[in-house]
């Protein structure tokens, strides 16, 4: 496609079309000029394709295809190379299915556990989100099909999903909310980002300048296509300025003529309206250039993919020596979900399963001696005396018991939040009733989110498949038996209790007004400032085998906050099975004058180790490891000083640390003010500079550039004015915290000499 020469036949009409759908699928295609449509369609986590009209609620049926486990299981797997391997999948799905944009990932941060979308999203981290967030990005657009990635921004809950307004200050939302987004624009390349429903500090995303325009294109460079969540759009002139290329899914055609009036009254240059069209025909063309419609998939392989990585997403939370089981005795598979498991999430990520495998199935296949009982109804909880019997009396008569529990799906669905963390109560008690008669009971927990865990201290092992796709069954009765070994890692904090959760007095918050007062401490930068006991920390993840750390090697002692650091180490395989360890690496600023986390994830690697094998592994940390966001500078700051750096097996397992001096080599920009005090002042040299010519100079100085007279003086003037012990550090703090208007107030200084200061130091 000629790009350019296209824009210069279009009508003005014309050009107004293609910012809006054609339906709730495809771009309008113009075919006087040979543009065709493009189809895109949701499915993160398998592909939702849906043929006709289609709508976006998961409502209606959308084509057969395999489903994957969903992003909150993929993240807990700490492996780029299954978020390659995904979009990869996907990537071929899309091209044999003619599908040009996938709609996802979804790669918001997980602000609270009660999020109803949460299954849809990976971490409360920014930088695990952002990394697995670019390996799944990168494989998909690599098979030539764009992806999507969304919401932008702060999109962190259900309620007044369409309306609300995410409010928060600029270094958390620099710090925390965009970092995942500008990592796979910046590294990823992303083709397409989707903008969210919600306001942020009170403008809609869709209309957002700041975040559309200055952020996203001017900051980052991001080149590809501005689309809009489904309805979105609330003024889409205002969004064209803004910034916003394609309205999904289309209307009724008013806003094209809102879009073409704009133009010929001059409220909006025409040259706008061409950067939105341009946007949307080089996706286009993208994807014509690299169409492969006569390809197809191999579905067996596809199923196999899924069962694969429902392996290697797994978390074995706890685990007293119960796991594995041994082959040969007699186990009771109680639960519902042995038998018909949850596997993904409702809403528009659901897709239409080709087979799924249930636990009770795949042990059955694979010759093992189950017997089965049914234990709870997931859709119609409460007292069920004689099923809860039934399961007691099967677990009492086998050797073991695994109680499949968890989330039933009205829990978890986009367009709701849940209200609790808890798990349904006939399930609680169920476990509670199980692990009475039977020691030897293993919970399998299936769900998108963190659970309360009542049970915990009872119950021996719990391993926890979240919404593990289709082939879920299989995979954990291969993990239970010990033909897989888990791997996973949980990429969110596990809390004792709902109430524990940072953004607890504020979410969901008020009518659609959602404070994030907690700030940057979301998750476990929370947990560990306050040094509070969790459940699972981020990060926690057990094996069959163990592994050892050992030989930590920083690159340099000192490095300027321009350079990179590399940091080694050596793990060795220590047990008797083969397995799969996902190393993290935590930097944490020894002393900062910014508040901050403790420690916070700035790098992981996933390896395969057989036993007796040892592996090095490396890690490159950059600035931005080390740095915060700074508002006075509107960017990222290293603040000269020291750093450890941890390597950890979760973030309250350090294995191996090491220290480095960071310089930083940009300077904090100081405004004062009437109130910066006296000790603001001290702080620079130019300020110090002021205090001794302004100041009578035994007050103006600082000890240290003090003459012998003026420090034995200052001591005598101590003596007399004595106030009790403690009075001297008084005296000093006072001075220091005194503001500068203040000096005037003590008649030290005028007013006009103070405006002088002021001019001065701030010029
Ligand atoms: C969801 C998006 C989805 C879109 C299209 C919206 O309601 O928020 O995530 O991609 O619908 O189905």
């Amino acid at each position: 496609m000629d790009v350019e020469k296209i824009l210069k036949q279009l009508t003005l009409e014309e050009k107004a079309g293609l910012c809006s759908g054609a339906d709730f699928w495809h771009t309008k295609g113009v075919e006087r000029l040979g543009i065709p449509p493009l189809m895109m369609c949701d499915g993160p986590h398998g592909l939702r394709k849906q043929a006709g009209e289609g709508d976006h609620m998961g409502i209606g049926e959308s084509i057969e295809t395999v489903c994957y486990p969903t992003a909150s299981a993929l993240a807990a797997s700490f492996d780029r190379n299954v978020l390659h391997r995904l979009g990869e999948a996907l990537g071929q799905e899309c091209q044999a299915e003619d599908v040009g944009m996938l709609l996802g990932p979804g790669i918001n941060l997980k602000r609270s556990p009660l999020c109803g979308r949460n299954f849809e999203y990976f971490s409360e981290d920014p930088y695990l989100s952002g990394e697995l967030g670019v390996s799944f990005v990168e494989s998909l657009q690599e098979q030539g099909v764009a992806s999507c990635v969304k919401h932008f921004a702060a999109n962190n809950q259900e309620t007044r999903r369409m309306s609300g307004n995410s409010r928060m200050d600029e270094r958390t939302l620099y710090e925390m909310y965009l970092p995942a987004f500008e990592t796979v624009v910046k590294k990823g390349k992303a083709r397409g980002i989707m903008c969210a429903y919600n306001a942020i500090n009170g403008i809609f995303a869709a209309e957002n300048k700041e975040l559309l325009t200055d952020i996203l294109r001017k900051k980052w460079g991001y080149r590809g296509l501005v689309v809009t969540d489904w309805g979105a759009v609330k003024d889409r002139v205002q969004g064209l300025l803004a910034g916003l290329d394609l309205e999904m899914p289309g209307g009724s055609g008013s806003q094209d003529e809102k879009i073409v009036k704009a133009v010929q009254s001059g409220a909006i240059e025409e040259s706008v309206l061409d950067q939105a069209v341009r946007n949307v025909l080089h996706l286009i063309d993208d994807y014509l250039s690299a169409r492969r419609p006569e390809s197809g998939i191999d579905r067996d392989k596809c199923v196999k993919l899924s069962e694969e990585l429902s392996e290697q997403c797994a978390v074995l939370m706890k685990n007293e020596g119960t796991l594995p089981l041994k082959k040969g005795t007699k186990v009771a598979f109680i639960g519902e979900f042995a038998e018909k498991p949850r596997y993904q999430g409702a809403g528009s990520s659901h897709v239409h399963a080709s087979a799924v495998t249930g636990a009770l199935e795949a042990a059955r296949d694979m010759g093992l001696e189950v017997t089965f009982a049914r234990g709870y109804r997931a859709k119609d909880q409460g007292d069920h005396a004689e099923l809860l019997a039934e399961a007691v009396a099967t677990a009492a008569n086998a050797e073991a018991a695994v109680v499949f529990a968890g989330l039933p799906d009205s829990y978890e669905t986009e367009g709701c939040d849940r209200d609790t963390m808890a798990l349904p109560e006939d399930q609680n008690r169920l476990i509670q009733e199980i692990v009475k008669v039977q020691p030897d009971t293993v919970v399998v927990l299936h769900g998108g989110s963190p659970v309360e865990l009542p049970w915990i201290e009872d119950v021996p092992a719990v391993l926890c498949m979240y919404l593990g796709g289709q082939a879920v069954g299989r995979a954990a009765v291969k993990l239970l038996y010990g033909d897989q070994n888990p791997s996973g890692k949980i990429a969110e904090t596990w809390p004792l209790r709902l109430e524990d959760n940072p953004s607890y007095l504020n979410f969901p918050g008020e009518e659609g007004w959602v404070e994030y007062r907690e700030g940057i401490f979301v998750g476990y930068r929370y947990y560990d400032k306050k040094k509070m006991e969790v459940q699972f920390p981020f990060g926690h993840g057990l094996s069959y085998t163990e592994f050892e750390y050992s030989d930590f090697k920083l690159s340099h002692e000192t490095i300027a906050d321009t350079e990179t650091l590399q940091v080694t180490c050596k793990v060795t395989n220590t047990g008797e099975r083969s397995g799969m360890e996902a190393l993290q690496l935590y930097v944490r600023d020894v002393e900062s004058t910014a508040i901050r986390p403790v420690r916070e994830l700035k790098g992981f690697e996933k390896i395969m180790l057989e036993p007796g094998e040892s592996r090095e592994v490396g890690f490159v940390l950059d600035k931005r490891a080390f740095a915060s966001y700074e508002p006075k500078l509107h960017d990222w700051y290293v603040e000269t000083g020291t750093f450890m750096i941890e390597i950890a097996s979760s973030s309250r397992d350090i294995r191996l640390s090491g220290e480095v001096t960071v310089q930083g080599t940009i300077e904090k920009p100081i405004h004062y003010t009437k109130t910066s005090t006296v000790g603001d002042l001290m702080k620079t040299v130019k300020g110090r500079e002021f205090m001794k010519q302004m100041m009578n100079p035994a007050q103006g100085r600082t000890e240290g550039n003090q003459s012998k007279g003026e420090k034995e003086s200052m001591e005598e003037n101590r003596m007399t004015t004595s106030m009790g012990e403690g009075s001297e550090k008084m005296a000093q703090n006072m001075m220091l915290e005194m503001p500068l208007s203040s000096i005037v107030s003590f008649g030290r200084m005028t007013e006009e000499q103070l405006e002088g200061l002021l001019e001065v130091l701030n010029a």
